[in-house]
């Protein structure tokens, strides 16, 4: 939101603020049309939709463990919904939609890293409603000639990210128990791997996914094209913060994949993508923000 108000451009943002918060667009709101809604409603997403070039489409209701005990809620908000937009998009006549597609569609293929030709095999909810919203995106362009994009981010985090529900990302809970003096929790042995994204990384590729030509129907992961595992991420966060870091282990979540990494080869090809920001750098600034955020002297 701050690049495009930055570039100048005209922002309609529809968002229910089922996990955001209103202050998030401090500093940018009055750049901003604001409408608080949901895209379970097609009256505003038409009004939202009305005149758009470009339909981002990032909404969704998150997390594995979520999706495992609410499928039919994940299903409706990531499926539906992602109908609901792409039918809005077309309707406006939007001359693309970027789709917030997801990592979790490669489920457990044991190959790493994992390049968009590999096939599809998602093993939560989530993942499955995920990878569905980019089969109903392919077949808007095909049926409806609407061009879409579908970028599957992997692990993205930074400022702003919700930490405060036990289905936040994890380096969110990390960062909040950190700020509080409390211990960490690792859902099985921490020896897992994810290919943690830094926002800004993510901010430009979605932005070049907008513009870049001859990309209509293409999958492209978003990452940095690298992995960590969670006893490394704590190791770095101890450094980082000169804080004590005592994890506590607690059995594996349902639905969770072991490792994750991107072959990050054709977003650098068709959107001249290169991550900015390190998993290191991004943790400082990331660790900053929480910092002034959420330390007990702050609130
Ligand atoms: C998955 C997707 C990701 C998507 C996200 C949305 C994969 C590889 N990634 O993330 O692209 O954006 O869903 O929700 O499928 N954990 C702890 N302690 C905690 C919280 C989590 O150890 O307090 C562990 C989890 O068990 C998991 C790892 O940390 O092994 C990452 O969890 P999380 O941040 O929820 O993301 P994914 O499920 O990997």
């Amino acid at each position: 939101m701050r690049e495009l108000a930055r570039r100048g451009e005209t922002i309609v943002v529809l968002d229910d603020l089922s996990t955001g918060k209103r202050r998030n667009l401090d500093g940018v709101a009055g750049e901003i049309e604001f409408l608080e809604a949901s895209i379970a409603d097609p009256q505003a997403l038409a009004r939202a939709a009305r005149g758009a070039d470009f339909v981002v489409h990032l909404a969704a209701r998150t997390s594995v463990p979520r999706s495992v005990e609410e499928p039919l809620e994940t299903n409706a908000v990531n499926v539906e919904g992602t109908l609901r937009v792409l039918v809005a998009a077309r309707d406006a006549g939007a001359r693309r939609l970027v789709y917030a597609a997801s990592s979790s569609a490669y489920g457990e293929a044991r190959t790493l890293p994992k390049a968009e030709s590999m096939p599809a095999a998602p093993i939560s909810p989530y993942g499955a409603a995920k990878f569905a919203g980019e089969l109903y995106a392919r077949v808007f362009t095909r049926v409806y000639g609407l061009e879409t994009v579908s970028l599957r981010y992997f692990n993205v985090f930074g400022p702003r990210q919700e930490p405060g529900s036990p289905y936040s990302g994890v380096l969110a809970r990390f960062l909040l128990a950190l700020v509080r003096g409390e211990d960490p929790v690792i859902f099985g042995d921490g020896e897992q791997s994810r290919d943690f994204t830094y926002i800004d990384n993510v901010v430009d590729a979605t932005l070049a996914a907008c513009t870049a030509p001859g990309l209509s129907g293409q999958v492209l992961n978003v990452a940095i094209g690298s992995r960590v595992s969670l006893n490394e991420t704590l190791r770095l966060l101890a450094r980082l913060t000169g804080r004590p870091v005592a994890p506590r282990y607690e059995p594996p979540r349902a639905g969770d994949i072991l490792h994750s990494q991107a072959d990050i080869t054709l977003a650098r090809q068709l959107l001249r993508y290169e991550p900015r920001v390190g998993f290191e750098e991004g943790m400082r600034r990331t660790w900053q923000w929480y910092l002034s955020e959420y330390s007990p002297a702050q609130s």
